[in-house]
């Protein structure tokens, strides 16, 4: 018999698109139906993961876009060893606030980053825990951005980069329309959740039916 192992979700799109908020109401929402849900955010989440996080985000000085790449990844592959992997039995489900998608994006798309080196290391990384279902909220990086009030290294970046990232993500969503799920982030919080429950919901009993 195989092992129930937990569905695996990731949450992506540029800043401003409201991705905490739908994260802690589906976290909620599935809770309520008495699910044993983990939450994790990238780059994070492992004790090196923090330490990582906080190099990348508050570090001083310049970080070479091959540096930061690694960086990223070498925060995921702790993620996974320490916390995803441990968790894939004691779960049912398991939500990644960013993840594998965000580097071919943010270092891929948007510093250009060799795409084939970062699917390489992301694969070493993770291995087969790669996602059942990714959430992509998009919204235009002119509306994302005004209701972003963060201020860290990577809100610094420009608008044009922004635009780069965000359609590279709309490029990985088309290569992978099983796994990536777009979700517009101009309409309304609730209608936004409607959404994300309906294809989570599917996801989950879908995966029930194949263990
Ligand atoms: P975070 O505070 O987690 O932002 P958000 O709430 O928008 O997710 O900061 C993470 C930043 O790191 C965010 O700007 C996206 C960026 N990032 C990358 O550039 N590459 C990556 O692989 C990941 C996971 C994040």
């Amino acid at each position: 018999m195989t092992k129930k192992r937990a569905l695996i979700i990731s949450f992506e799109g540029i800043e401003g698109t409201g991705k905490s908020t739908q994260c802690r109401r589906l976290i909620r929402y599935l809770k309520k139906k008495g699910l044993r849900v983990a939450i994790m955010r990238e780059p994070g989440s492992s004790h090196m993961g923090e330490e990582i996080r906080h190099i990348l985000l508050h570090g001083k000085g310049k970080l070479t876009p091959f540096s930061e790449t690694m960086l990223f990844l070498a925060a995921r592959g702790q993620l996974c060893a320490e916390k995803i992997r441990p968790n894939l039995e004691k779960k049912d489900v398991i939500i990644l606030d960013r993840y594998i998608d965000a580097t071919l994006a943010y270092q891929g798309y948007g510093i250009g980053v060799d795409r084939r080196l970062i699917k390489q290391l992301n694969m070493s990384a993770v291995g087969d825990l790669v996602p059942d279902v990714t959430l992509l909220l998009d919204v235009a990086p002119k509306i994302g951005l005004a209701r972003s009030g963060r201020n860290d290294r990577f809100e610094k970046r420009t608008f044009l980069f922004f635009e780069k990232v965000r359609r590279g993500y709309l490029e990985l969503a088309k290569a992978e329309p099983k796994r990536i799920k777009i979700i517009p982030a101009d309409t309304t919080i609730e209608t936004m959740q409607e959404r994300i429950r309906g294809i989570v919901e599917q996801a989950y009993e879908r995966g029930r039916k194949n263990r």
